[in-house]
């Protein structure tokens, strides 16, 4: 079985991490949950879910998905030995990315990212903020050359959406290409 973790911080758009999440455990992956203090808060806000509340009733029909406390060091995520598949950062705030492009892992998320980074897997960012300022740029180029994936929640318009499920699909679409998941969330251009 394949393995991610999803990471959640405090940018906007926990929509996005939502719908990963779905996507990949009725794929079959077993997704492990990390999320900031302002990844809960703002996901709270913007979507009206408990993200504790959320998981568990998830847990009851799907085993292949866990929560991790994001100060868990001990966690089996914090480790290069552990082998993920992925490790997706959705959506990513500008301080994570600070955190993860300077190599401070003080907590889990940054510490998966940085764990993927040096064993070389695949790291997928989801960057969201608007304007970018220069640091924001440099320390996604950073990290960009470094092998991680910069993948910002900026969907097409080209498949016509017509709902706001449509933009989010766009955008987990990509993401699980990038994964090698067989999806069809978007129509995928020249099919
Ligand atoms: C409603 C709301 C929306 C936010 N949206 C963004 C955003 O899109 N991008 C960003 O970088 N920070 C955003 N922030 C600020 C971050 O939550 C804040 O910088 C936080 O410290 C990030 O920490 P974290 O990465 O540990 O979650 C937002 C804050 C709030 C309250």
């Amino acid at each position: 079985m394949k393995k991610v973790l999803i990471g959640i911080t405090g940018a906007s758009g926990s929509l996005y991490a939502k719908r990963l999440i779905e996507e990949l455990v009725q794929k079959d992956i077993f997704v492990y949950i990390v999320a900031s203090d302002n990844g809960k808060k703002v996901m709270e806000y913007e979507t009206s879910i408990n993200l504790e509340s959320w998981v568990y009733s998830l847990k009851e029909k799907y085993k292949n998905i866990q929560l991790e406390d994001i100060n868990n060091m001990f966690s089996n995520v914090a480790s290069g030995s552990y082998k993920l598949d992925g490790v997706i950062i959705i959506p990513c705030s500008m301080g994570t990315l600070g955190e993860i492009s300077n190599g401070i892992s003080k907590n889990l998320i940054a510490r998966a990212a940085d764990v993927a980074l040096k064993e070389r897997r695949n790291l997928i960012i989801v960057p969201r903020e608007t304007p970018f300022n220069t640091i924001h740029l440099e320390n996604m180029l950073k990290l960009s050359k470094m092998g991680a994936t910069i993948l910002p929640a900026m969907p097409g318009f080209y498949h016509k959406p017509e709902t706001l499920e449509d933009l989010v699909n766009f955008v987990i679409g990509k993401i699980l290409d990038y994964l090698s998941i067989e999806n069809d969330l978007f129509k995928k251009w020249g099919n």
